[in-house]
């Protein structure tokens, strides 16, 4: 497998189920990530997109918004060196002008200074499909879809062979809506902060006997 996306849902429940604020949540879920980012490089994968923020989550509380902000640019900070040495390339996908200056800087910078990377970490912040279909749509000239694909966020990105969905919902929540054409599918209940290298092997292997048609016929 070359590109694994996963929708880090559970957070919140995770945090509840504890007594816990929402906030402490999210923050087990960057300590998640940072593991999954781990299982990925070992299992040879060379992108892994995770969806952190979307366009719709802005409806949530201004806490929670602004603690989830301060978590994604001290992430940002305290990354840089491990991201340099282990050498992935870190990038953003989304409506970035909708985050702060100081943010959209942070960001910039990082995906300056770890281009080129063996191991892309690709984060989808203020991302929704349909935003991400609709800034393409105004750039594109024309042509064929290897064209418009051009012009998404995700230009250059493989598309993902896999989608996982941790927290036991199985809806798209407005993720990689074009991208997703023919990846399959893994659901789990496990909340994303308990995501753990069990899972990620159960994922793996329920992926690995799946037989991927892509509209035609095996064996023909
Ligand atoms: C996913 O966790 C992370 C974000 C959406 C930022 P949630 O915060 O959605 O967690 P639940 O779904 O409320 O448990
Ligand atoms: C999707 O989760 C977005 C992220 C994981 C960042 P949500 O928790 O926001 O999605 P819904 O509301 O359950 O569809
Ligand atoms: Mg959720």
């Amino acid at each position: 497998m070359e590109h694994l996306a996963v929708i880090m849902d559970g957070n919140g429940r995770w945090a509840e189920k504890r007594h816990l604020p929402r906030l402490m949540g999210h923050r087990a879920g960057a300590e998640a990530l940072d593991r999954c980012m781990h299982y990925c490089k070992a299992a040879g994968i060379k992108y892994l997109t995770v969806y952190a923020f979307s366009t719709e989550n802005w409806k949530r509380s201004e806490e929670e918004v602004s603690g989830l902000m301060k978590l994604l640019s001290g992430f940002i900070r305290s990354k840089e060196q491990t991201l340099v040495k282990e050498k992935v390339a870190f990038r953003v996908i989304g409506r970035r002008t909708d985050l702060s200056e100081k943010l959209q800087a942070e960001i910039a910078a990082l995906e300056e200074k770890t281009r080129g990377g063996e191991f892309t970490l690709v984060v989808a912040l203020s991302y929704g499909g349909r935003d991400e279909i609709v800034r393409a749509a105004m750039k594109f000239k024309g042509g064929t879809e290897a064209d418009f694909a051009a012009c998404l966020d995700t230009a250059g990105i493989p598309d993902p062979e896999l989608i996982i969905r941790t927290s036991g919902e199985q809806r798209t929540s407005n993720f990689l809506l074009w991208q997703s054409a023919y990846s399959e599918y893994y659901f789990t209940p496990v909340l994303w902060p308990d995501f753990d290298q069990a899972e990620f092997d159960k994922a793996m292997e329920s992926f690995a006997k799946r037989e991927r048609r892509k509209g035609g016929r095996l064996g023909r």
